[in-house]
């Protein structure tokens, strides 16, 4: 656990390992004159010597013998001008992984609103840290006394009326990463150990830990409500499938919100077994992980809301019990489903989930998964795709993601697709137009189980659920993608 907190002083006065100052390309930030008022040459010396020019997430550090602190980082942010909430999040976590091979305690002096109000930017800031700080560790016996980490940081404030907005962002920003963290460890855990039982184990511990209401259908409840495209799904693995829905109901909520995600725990493909990408496969629970982190920050924030989520939770495998390629399954609201491929499951879990959540008369229902490699072709890891057929919904969690750093882009879903997932046997088939259009075909099949499309959303997160690149906050593996973008955009009700 880091704890990072805020208090009134100068930077002449710190006594830390490690001192971090942001500054710009083309101008001197507040907290960088305060530093140039101490340490005048060193500056001049590394600002002429072009080791320092303040270009976007550059770096430098400076032993600094002559002061209270050990240490100074100094950290780019670009040209002022287009220095925004992410570019201080992304330079923060920037800082925190150069920072903590050094230290384990950081003080940011932290002067004026660098972007926006002075709590957004001391929460960007702390997000940055905490998210940048992440490292998933549960398999590591060996080296781990090697292994360096942050423990606290601490934001100096100029002035003691600058104390309460700058722990109001710390805060908000420590509830976030603790959820978005928490996303990533579920979707970074092996499916041996996340199945669909454990799955449900940790919305058990969610659901303890803030008041929830849970309820599980097991397998023979799916089925005696009549929820044979779960079933279809999840009857392949010995760990059987199971539908977990949890409540958060807090008073003075206006709508009802519902989520749907999916929660499948590993990915074989079944019998139209991948060809690659196996390996990453653990990671197709992502969006039943986004959902829970989501669960985790609006009941931490006490947001008020009134919120279902509803997670399909199955294995993909092979097996004598597994369903075949040409199977017809039927979903709850009674529409036949052609399986034109296996590995199109989730879109076949998600129809009885969004069949379930329809009947829950929900003001917004969206659902969440890791649908598509498709949307990985389209956007790469730098966003989700969204499709709604509402354009004033696709643009508010588009504006959610934005504003909190999931960013997220809209993929067109226009009626001439419903033509693609036509079937010759049943009423759909859970395939598109050969591969093309991969993420609007899901999209489209997606909708013929939702009893109000006008307030429905399709998230495909085959994109954004995982980084093969080290970025500045995100690391190598999950992202934890929607748990901000989804806990704003219910905090906007
Ligand atoms: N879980 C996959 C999608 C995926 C692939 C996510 C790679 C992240 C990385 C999904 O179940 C799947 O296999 N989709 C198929 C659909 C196709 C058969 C229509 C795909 O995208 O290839
Ligand atoms: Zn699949
Ligand atoms: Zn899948």
């Amino acid at each position: 656990m880091v704890t990072g907190t805020v208090t009134q002083g100068t930077l002449e006065s710190q006594k830390t390992g490690m001192l971090v100052v942001f500054t710009y390309e083309d101008a001197a930030s507040a907290e960088y004159k305060q530093a140039e008022s101490v340490l005048k040459d060193e500056l001049a010396e590394l600002r002429k010597s072009k080791e320092f020019e303040g270009k976007k997430l550059q770096t430098a550090m400076l032993r600094t013998p002559s002061q209270p602190f050990a240490k100074l980082l100094l950290v780019g942010l670009g040209k002022k001008r287009e220095a925004d909430l992410e570019t201080l999040r992304r330079a923060a976590g920037t800082a925190v992984k150069v920072a903590r091979e050094f230290s384990g305690e950081l003080a940011v002096p932290f002067r004026a609103a660098v972007a926006k109000g002075f709590a957004e930017a001391a929460q960007a800031l702390a997000e940055g840290i905490l998210l940048g700080n992440y490292r998933f560790l549960r398999y590591k016996t060996q080296g781990l006394d090697e292994i360096k980490t942050l423990k606290r940081f601490t934001f100096l404030v100029e002035k003691q009326v600058m104390v309460k907005p700058a722990r109001s962002g710390v805060e908000r920003a420590t509830v976030l990463a603790d959820a978005v963290n928490y996303a990533r460890d579920l979707v970074n855990t092996p499916a041996a150990d996340m199945s669909p039982a454990d799955l449900e184990a940790e919305a058990r511990k969610l659901a303890k830990r803030h008041g929830l209401t849970l309820t599980v259908f097991q397998e023979a409840e799916l089925k005696r409500r009549k929820m044979g495209a779960i079933v279809a799904v999840g009857k392949s693995s010995a760990v059987r499938p199971r539908m977990i829905i949890l409540e958060y109901k807090r008073p003075g909520a206006k709508k009802h919100l519902v989520f749907c995600g999916k929660g499948v725990c590993y990915d074989s493909g079944g019998y139209n077994l991948k060809p690659r990408m196996l390996e990453w496969m653990k990671d197709d629970m992502g969006g039943a992980a986004a959902l829970l982190g989501m669960l985790d920050a609006i009941a931490s924030l006490k947001v008020k809301a009134r919120v279902t989520v509803v997670i399909g939770a199955v294995e993909n495998l092979i097996s004598g019990e597994a369903y075949k390629t040409g199977d017809v399954v039927r979903a709850m609201n009674g529409k036949t489903i052609e399986v034109a491929n296996t590995d199109a499951e989730g879109r076949i879990v998600l129809a009885d989930c969004l069949s379930y959540a329809s009947t829950l008369k929900p003001d917004t229902l969206i659902d969440i998964a890791t649908l598509t490699g498709a949307a990985m072709s389209a956007l790469g890891p730098n966003a989700a795709a969204v499709c709604a057929p509402d354009d004033r919904l696709a643009a508010e969690i588009i504006e959610a993601g934005d504003a909190s750093g999931d960013r997220a882009w809209r993929i067109p879903m226009w009626d001439d697709y419903k033509e693609d997932i036509k079937s010759e046997i049943a009423d759909v088939k859970n395939l598109g137009f050969s591969f093309y259009a991969g993420i609007t075909a899901g999209a489209v099949f997606l909708q013929e189980f939702v009893a109000s499309p006008e307030r429905w959303a399709h998230i495909d997160i085959g994109c954004a659920v995982q980084e093969e690149r080290e970025r500045p906050y995100l690391p190598k593996g999950a992202t934890g993608w929607g748990v901000r973008a989804l806990t704003r955009f219910v905090e906007q009700g």
